[in-house]
């Protein structure tokens, strides 16, 4: 069973070379005596012919049957512009059916109209179809390149633990239970920081990892239960010095992938511009339509809802003004008002520039000096559709800049076949947790800027880290930081996020005890390696790009995991499950 080529291959200066192929039966159809095959392979699909003497051979062919094919190559009289191979059809000698096919439970098609979860179920059908096929090729072509060019610079490719103790990357933990020692669990990495981390204090300077990471976090189109890290770590190297090393990686990628030079170097936005100004640390910046501020238009408002955001600390009114849409229906502003909702806005302030003036339900509650103030402080000239949210300023950004997004993509504002990178730098050292409480926007681990150290003490909400993303498309690709690199600024760090010393110990005191044995200053960052596949695929979910994903509730279709275990298996572990 040697192919002599592949059938995607064939061209026309093949024609009169005696060929071997072997594929799977994308389509047949009988033509008078003769027989058509489309034959496929991972390459393509190549037309066979069978004519009368080989008709009775092929009868009982159906689709997705494999065959082995010798033949001839010939010019075709019609030919297809429509596929690679169209200029030319084998012409069948002999043929010999190596397997037999049931009916599938869906075409093998790149148009499929299926449902994702059937799909899912019969995943190696589905991971039959040509485009599916051509996400996972560029998939591997993508690490490819990466692994080769951090090979090329010195980085040294380390596996770290599975079943290891919990990281803090924010999301919850998969814990496996130990056998051995009931009662106690290992968790799965959210990440391997920590040991990554621990390879600098070795001495290793620069380590990289195609890392399996398990994070049971709420999933999106863009989030997996367990995804692949590429994940770096850099001894002796700036902030700038890892970006540009960064910048470069990718612009390889898109080269030797994509084919497309993009451009270097890459902008960069602090993280404060990039929330006041598209209100979001992950920018789409393919298009305008940038967040206004409109806060000083209403400093001494009497409107209640103005007034009420203006009493929190760092409070915002942001505005977006879209000129395309002076003609928005209720139902249209209806919806954008869900859409604030849903990000976490307490309402809409939708107002029209209609005619040269302010119209809508709340403009009663402006006075003319703002009124006029709010024209001139947005620029507004023709007529335009203008959105306001107020909240504390992170919040009303976000709800806004989320409604830039879908009118973005409904007004067709950017051609999506486009790569916009960029780096959003300076992220805070802190944010607030539902509680009111200070996390880390990073993680624990993220060191402060010099000039910041001091508020720590005083005004730690803000205080920068020496944090960044690199950001694709209104998609965080990756992320990463420099780290604290002196135990004692680590112990701070864990104190102002309420961390006591027994906690510390238990939690992370074998970490930072390696801090105490030479501690080199290093900094690293991770990719996620599904999110680039995606982006790069032109994909609309990181589960397309991924062999074998979870569906949207985290359940597998395919192995149905995840499932009840035996109750042997449960009093093995010391393990009893109570229904409640
Ligand atoms: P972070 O948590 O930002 O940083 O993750 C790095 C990158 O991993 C990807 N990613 C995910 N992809 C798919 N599904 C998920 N659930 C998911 N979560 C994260 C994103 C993200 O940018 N240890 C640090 C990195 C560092 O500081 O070096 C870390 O894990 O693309």
């Amino acid at each position: 069973m040697h192919r002599t080529i592949e059938n995607g291959k064939l061209r026309i200066e093949h024609v009169g070379q005696e060929v071997k192929l072997i594929g799977w039966v994308a389509k047949r159809r009988n033509l008078g005596s003769l027989v058509f095959i489309d034959l496929r392979d991972r390459t393509g699909i190549v037309q066979v012919v069978f004519d009368e003497t080989l008709s009775d051979a092929v009868k009982d062919v159906r689709s997705e049957y494999i065959l082995e094919v010798d033949g001839v190559v010939e010019e075709r009289q019609a030919k297809n512009e429509k596929i690679a191979t169209g200029e030319i059809e084998v012409k069948a000698k002999s043929v010999t059916i190596i397997n037999r096919a049931e009916t599938t439970p869906f075409m093998i098609s790149d148009e499929l109209d299926t449902l994702e979860d059937t799909r899912l179920k019969y995943r190696y059908l589905d991971l039959r179809r040509p485009v599916m096929q051509e996400k996972l090729i560029m998939r591997s072509k993508i690490g490819g390149v990466i692994r080769r060019f951090l090979e090329d610079n010195g980085f040294i490719e380390v596996e770290t633990p599975i079943l290891t103790a919990s990281t803090p990357e924010g999301a919850r933990d998969f814990l496996v239970p130990s056998r051995v020692h009931p009662g106690s669990f290992y968790a799965l990495p959210q990440s391997p920081q920590l040991f990554k981390q621990l390879l600098m204090i070795s001495g290793f300077e620069r380590y990289y990892q195609f890392a399996r990471c398990f994070r049971d976090e709420d999933l999106r189109a863009d989030r997996q239960t367990d995804f692949t890290q590429v994940d770096m770590e850099m001894s002796f190297m700036s902030e700038e010095e890892i970006e540009e090393l960064m910048e470069e990686m990718m612009a390889k990628v898109m080269k030797d992938v994509k084919g497309i030079d993009i451009p270097r170097p890459f902008k960069k936005m602090t993280y404060k511009d990039a929330m006041n100004t598209y209100g979001s640390d992950k920018p789409d910046i393919r298009f305008g339509l940038e967040l206004q501020d409109v806060t000083d238009v209403f400093r001494n408002s009497e409107f209640a809802v103005f007034k009420n955001a203006l009493a929190i600390r760092q409070s915002a009114i942001k505005a977006l003004v879209v000129k395309e849409k002076a003609a928005a229906t209720r139902k249209e502003t209806d919806k954008y008002t869900d859409l604030a909702k849903k990000y976490g806005a307490k309402g809409l302030v939708v107002v029209k520039y209609l005619n040269g003036a302010l119209e809508g339900s709340v403009t009663k509650y402006f006075t003319e000096e703002e009124k006029a103030a709010l024209v001139a402080a947005l620029n507004l000239k023709e007529d335009a559709l203008i959105m306001m949210t107020a909240d504390y300023w992170i919040k009303a950004a976000t709800a806004l800049g989320a409604l830039r997004v879908a009118i973005g993509k409904e007004l067709n504002l950017y051609d999506p076949h486009t790569f916009a990178y960029l780096w959003v730098v300076d992220f805070p050292m802190f944010e607030y947790d539902e509680d009111g409480n200070l996390t880390p926007t990073h993680h624990p681990f993220t060191r402060p800027k010099d000039e910041d150290i001091p508020l720590l003490d005083t005004d730690p909400i803000n205080a920068r880290a020496y944090a960044y993303d690199m950001v694709l498309n209104g998609f965080e690709l990756g992320g990463g930081s420099l780290r604290i690199y002196d135990g004692a600024m680590q112990e701070k760090m864990f104190e102002i996020i309420g961390l006591t010393e027994e906690d510390i110990q238990r939690r992370f005191g074998w970490f930072v005890d390696a801090f105490k044995y030479g501690t080199p200053p290093h900094g690293g960052l991770a990719f996620g390696f599904d999110r680039i596949a995606m982006l790069l695929t032109e994909s609309d979910s990181i589960r397309d790009v991924i062999a074998f994903p979870k569906n949207a509730s985290a359940v597998c279709p395919l192995t149905n995991a995840p499932t009840p275990v035996e109750e042997k298996q449960l009093k093995e572990l010391s393990i009893q499950i109570c229904e409640e």
